[in-house]
């Protein structure tokens, strides 16, 4: 072990890879099935910006990267190890500092053929109605709220190599995934809940498949109006937030 301004951190290297921010792998599907932001468009070119930087430009040090404060790294053993955070007062607050040199972590231009934690990331999505979101994640597979955090809370579904390092067993108690599941509920706009003014929307005509001349059928779904409507909207198949 090491100290930094009095901060005991590892003395062993920590692995540090660069990504796109707010893009992670919260390990839902193996990486090789389901690249995610690791892809590449129709054209061929990268989808994130980290490896497209990476390809395209002659020179990507041109780029820079932002150290992620309060980044979990992974040591030597595989292991999450948290390096430490500069101190208040320190030229580098609010950065996260190597152990092994006490300066931040990643600084300096992005290398063209360094290692990146890209692949398996999936974007972030924010949680406000989060009720109504169902059935969960890109892949539609969990279809309540608590599949959810009992996902969570194994730490995922599969061990992959770009596994963000906040996604570890967490073993909650029950009281804390009804909590947990309560926090999220209480997301809810009550207005988004009876579509209410802003949340409502007018008269839509949507494409509902053909006839079989191949001539397009359309279903009408009726204007709510700015007052709402008396019935709430229901969430994915009328599950419960809490149904395992
Ligand atoms: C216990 C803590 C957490 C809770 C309750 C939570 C909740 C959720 C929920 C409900 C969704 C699905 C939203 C939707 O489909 O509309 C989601 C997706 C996501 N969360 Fe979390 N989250 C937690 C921790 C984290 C952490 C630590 C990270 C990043 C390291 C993260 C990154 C993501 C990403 C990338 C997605 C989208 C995944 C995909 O669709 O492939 N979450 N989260």
């Amino acid at each position: 072990m090491n100290s930094i301004n009095g901060v005991t951190v590892p003395a062993q290297p920590v692995r540090v890879n660069t990504y796109d921010a707010g893009w992670y792998d919260v390990g839902l599907r193996p990486i090789l099935e389901n690249p995610g932001l690791g892809g590449n468009d129709p054209f061929g070119n990268p989808l994130s910006w980290t490896e497209y930087f990476q390809k395209v430009f002659a020179n990507p040090q041109n780029s820079f990267k932002v150290p992620g404060g309060g980044l979990t790294c992974i040591d030597a053993n595989g292991n999450p190890v948290v390096p430490p955070a500069a101190p208040i007062g320190s030229v580098f607050v609010g950065e996260v500092l190597d152990p092994a040199t006490g300066t931040p972590i990643i600084s300096g231009g992005l290398q063209k053929t360094e290692s990146t934690d890209v692949a398996g990331t999936f974007k972030t999505p924010q949680l406000r109605n989060v009720e109504f979101n169902g059935p969960y994640f890109h892949t539609g597979g969990k279809g309540t709220l608590r599949q959810v955090i009992d996902f969570y809370d194994d730490g995922g579904n599969f061990p992959n190599m770009t596994l963000a390092p906040l996604i570890r067993p967490l073993a909650l108690t029950e009281a804390q995934k009804k909590a947990l599941i309560a926090f999220l509920v209480s997301l809810t706009d009550e207005r988004v809940r009876f579509q209410q003014a802003p949340f409502d929307h007018p008269e839509l005509v949507v494409p509902a498949g053909q006839d079989a001349s191949g001539n397009d059928i359309n279903t009408t779904v009726a204007a709510v109006g700015a007052a709402g409507a008396t019935t709430p909207i229901s969430r994915f198949l009328g599950l419960s937030p809490f149904a395992p």
